[in-house]
């Protein structure tokens, strides 16, 4: 396995709708395992492609504690089949956005039909923090992030920030070219 290279926002691969995995093979198992990876070591609870430079519909989550056993889901093509009508507000982050959070408001409860990694259709019922993240990760594959759910006003001084950041070579990464 391997640690792939995180991009940090701004940049335009965060902005893009991904495509549909078409087939799930070992290459694909390969990048999900590396993506896992790539978020535990981070420490993150969750991550998708684009955020390593892979513009598919595959995420991974992971929101057990980090002294228990873990609980990885690694998700193809997620769609929501249901949220509640409920919602529920969480403190949110992202790897993308190093340093910065702020509160979100989703859906308390989620239904997501997905492909596993031997390319079955299953179906995970989420409340609590996994629903937050499952949500949180599948709008990276829209090109949202949590700071498009924030003010105007907040989601430019995030920006701002982060600009201010890459331009003092604090998040250096590969071709973060706009
Ligand atoms: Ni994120």
């Amino acid at each position: 396995m391997a640690l792939l290279p995180i991009i940090v926002a701004p940049d335009p691969r965060l902005k893009k709708r991904c495509e549909p995995v078409e087939q799930v093979d070992d290459a694909l198992r390969r990048l999900m395992d590396d993506m896992l990876e790539t978020m535990y070591d981070a420490p993150g609870i969750g991550l998708a492609a684009p955020q390593v430079g892979v513009l598919k519909r595959i995420i991974v989550v992971d929101v057990a504690a980090k002294e228990g056993p873990r609980q990885p889901h690694q998700m193809v093509n997620p769609e929501l089949v249901w949220a509640s009508e409920a919602e529920a507000s969480y403190e949110e982050g992202c790897l993308s956005l190093p340093e910065h959070y702020a509160e979100v408001e989703r859906p308390a409860s989620v239904k997501v039909r997905y492909l596993d990694r031997e390319g079955e259709t299953r179906e995970l019922e989420a409340d609590g923090l996994l629903a937050t993240c499952v949500q949180h990760e599948m709008d990276h594959l829209e090109g949202l992030l949590f700071v498009d759910h924030i003010s105007a006003l907040k989601r430019k001084m995030i920006l701002r920030k982060l600009i201010k950041a890459k331009k003092a070579g604090k998040h250096p990464e590969p071709a973060a070219a706009e």
